[in-house]
């Protein structure tokens, strides 16, 4: 029976990407047509959800060390309900139960609609609950309960297809989902009318939107999207290099709405690292996609992901992301460590970068990064 909770208090934390953010909303939006509240602060909440991130060790890590303080917080009030949703909870499974005791219920990352009906379980049963299974049907039509009110972030897809050999994302979110135009149009319209000016359009690769369901694709998405009356700005994020299809970076300037902020993961400069990445371009192409970019929308700022450290990451290798880095000179970057992810491909690799070595390549890119966004 899917009863209403009148008075009861969730806090909700998230960690990890917009996609999370977003998420967390439609949890919100679902909790509280059920009649539950929202609790600002976690010391007055009667339900303590975790919305997790698995991209690297330090992000689960985190994770772990909140729950250290949340099974304090349990000890002292043994009423109070620890789940732990989202990308982590999807790939750890039970395995968070043996490690955190006190957790009550895990909740996959295509859960999120039966939300409301497994906390009722976990109330009514006073039982642990784990419900990680893939769903069809996405939490697309849930309103999401926003606390800005000029800017939304709106879900396109779901999901990625691509087999980057390092990434954990399709097995923690699974294969790509785009969803179906009308519903994400009648959200943004319902979004302007009730004020909002800007949205940023989410997916996990969003140049990639309608591949899957063979309609439109998001050249198209996006002529549609800047018609709608009211809305100022559209933004959107993660854009992959493979699919920046001549097309879509020729509708990109025509496009009034259309934020000129690109957002272009490159991860290395190496062709034999791309290659070993499973990214599916080169370096020579990655650097003609932004020739393109630059000359048919010359105010564009490029931004980028950089991983360094990857396995078998030669000296060279990483000379050549230097190299790539100073060619494009990038806007900004997010640098990162490669970090080994369980059930990855390079997760056993041999030739693992040693820490001190990724250390201070990390620190090299930054160094150069900086003098460049200067
Ligand atoms: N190790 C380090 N960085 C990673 N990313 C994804 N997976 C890993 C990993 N295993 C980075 C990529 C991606 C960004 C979101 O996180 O650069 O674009
Ligand atoms: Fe983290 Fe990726 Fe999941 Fe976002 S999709 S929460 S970045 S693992």
């Amino acid at each position: 029976m899917n009863m209403k909770r009148y008075g009861v208090k969730v806090y909700i934390k998230t960690f990890g990407c917009q996609m999370n953010v977003y998420d967390s909303e439609i949890m919100a939006g679902l909790l509280l047509v059920k009649g539950y509240e929202i609790a600002e602060d976690m010391n007055e909440a009667d339900i303590i959800l975790l919305n997790t991130c698995s991209i690297r060790k330090k992000a689960e890590d985190k994770v772990y060390s909140q729950l250290g303080v949340l099974k304090k917080l349990k000890e002292k009030n043994p009423d109070l309900i620890l789940g732990v949703g989202g990308c982590m909870a999807q790939r750890e499974g039970k395995e968070i139960f043996k490690r955190v005791s006190s957790v009550d219920l895990i909740f996959g990352t295509q859960q999120i609609c039966n939300l409301p009906t497994i906390l009722n379980k976990v109330m009514q049963e006073r039982k642990k609950v784990m419900v990680i299974e893939e769903e069809r049907i996405g939490p697309e039509e849930v309103k999401a309960y926003r606390k800005d009110k000029a800017k939304a972030y709106v879900a396109i897809m779901r999901g990625c297809n691509n087999h980057c050999t390092y990434c954990v994302v399709p097995s923690a979110r699974g294969r790509q989902r785009s969803r179906i135009s009308k519903g994400i149009i009648r959200e943004i319209e319902n979004l302007a009318k009730e004020g909002y000016k800007e949205v940023t359009l989410l997916g996990q690769n969003v140049t990639a939107y309608g591949k899957d369901l063979g309609g439109i694709d998001f050249a198209d998405l996006l002529e549609r999207i800047n018609e709608i009356e009211g809305i100022e700005k559209i933004r959107f994020i993660t854009s992959h290099p493979k699919d920046m299809s001549d097309r879509l970076i020729r509708t990109l300037p025509r496009l009034s709405k259309v934020c000129e902020d690109l957002h272009l993961p490159v991860q290395s400069g190496s062709n034999r690292i791309l290659k070993d990445m499973n990214r599916g371009y080169t370096r020579e192409a990655y650097l003609k996609i932004i020739g393109k970019i630059r000359s048919l929308i010359p105010r564009t700022s490029v931004t980028t992901d950089i991983i360094v450290g990857f396995p078998g990451e030669r000296e060279e290798d990483f000379v050549d992301t230097l190299s790539l880095m100073e060619e494009v000179r990038f806007a900004s970057a997010y640098m990162f460590k490669y970090s080994s992810r369980p059930g990855t491909p390079t997760e056993r690799m041999l030739d693992q970068i040693p820490e001190e070595t990724k250390l201070k390549r990390l620190h090299k890119v930054i160094d150069l990064q900086r003098a460049i966004s200067k």
